[in-house]
């Protein structure tokens, strides 16, 4: 696929019984930009995050990812085939592999040859300022360092999407700040589509070229930001 994915989601309802947790959801995000989905505690921002990501099914509602239908009620497309990447609040490592065999992961799953995989993921711990500790293990590390090697795995395919649910929540603030800008340099540098989950309306801002706050399932509103400097419209 395409590094170049849209996203759009047309009247996507879900529910966990009888409690309706998001609301006929309408949400486009173009191809290339980072949307951060803001709200506070219990609003559904990890839910819709699961529904693109293919841990959830909509209970009504479409899911598209560019031209491709990936979910609908009874039905969607598993997230191994969904060509995305995650990073979770809790890192998510396996601790019994390596740094390069955790960032390798992705790559074995798509059958790239060990050659290739090698210098891909030489090449995912360089952006994210890892290189020298490949051969650790992630016991071995700072939180700051094992989030960047979460990043280095949800990036070394070059998936078209890339999902984040407050990937810096358990670091400090001064790290918070760094790693959020690394990041967003980084993401524009791929190009590739990304939506960030967090409470946190200082990372939207630095992050995030769209706001779109949630509350209570619904979507309260949508806002560009219109400098580098975070500044909202
Ligand atoms: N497995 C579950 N079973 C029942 N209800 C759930 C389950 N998971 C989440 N919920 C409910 O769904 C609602 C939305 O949860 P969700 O995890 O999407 O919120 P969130 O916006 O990510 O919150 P937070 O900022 O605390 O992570 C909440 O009311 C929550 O209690
Ligand atoms: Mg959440």
């Amino acid at each position: 696929m395409s590094a170049f994915t849209d996203i759009r989601l047309e009247g996507v309802s879900y529910a966990f019984g009888t409690h309706t947790v998001l609301n006929r959801i309408d949400l486009s995000i173009k191809a290339g930009s980072i949307v951060a989905l803001l709200g506070p505690s219990g609003c559904g921002k990890s839910t819709l995050l699961r529904l693109l990501a293919g841990l959830s099914e909509p209970k009504e509602g479409h899911v598209w990812f560019g031209e491709r239908l990936v979910a609908k009620s009874g039905w969607m497309l598993p997230p191994e085939a969904r060509d995305i990447g995650m990073v979770f609040q809790d890192y998510a490592l396996w601790p019994h592999m390596s740094v390069a065999q955790n960032v390798a992961f992705p790559l074995k799953m798509r059958n790239v040859p060990g050659g290739e995989r090698a210098q891909r993921v030489r090449q995912a711990l360089e952006r994210v300022g890892l290189a020298e500790f490949a051969s650790r293990k992630p016991s071995g590390l700072s939180g700051g360092q094992q989030q960047r090697v979460a990043l280095a795995r949800a990036i070394v395919a070059e998936p078209g999407i890339l999902l984040f649910d407050e990937p810096l929540s358990n670091l400090d603030s001064a790290l918070r700040k760094s790693l959020c800008h690394e990041m967003a340099h980084l993401l524009r540098a791929l190009g590739t589509t990304a939506v960030y989950v967090t409470h946190d309306r200082q990372e939207a801002q630095w992050l995030a070229d769209r706001i779109v706050h949630l509350d209570g399932g619904e979507i309260a509103s949508v806002r560009t930001v219109t400098s580098s400097s975070g500044e909202i419209a």
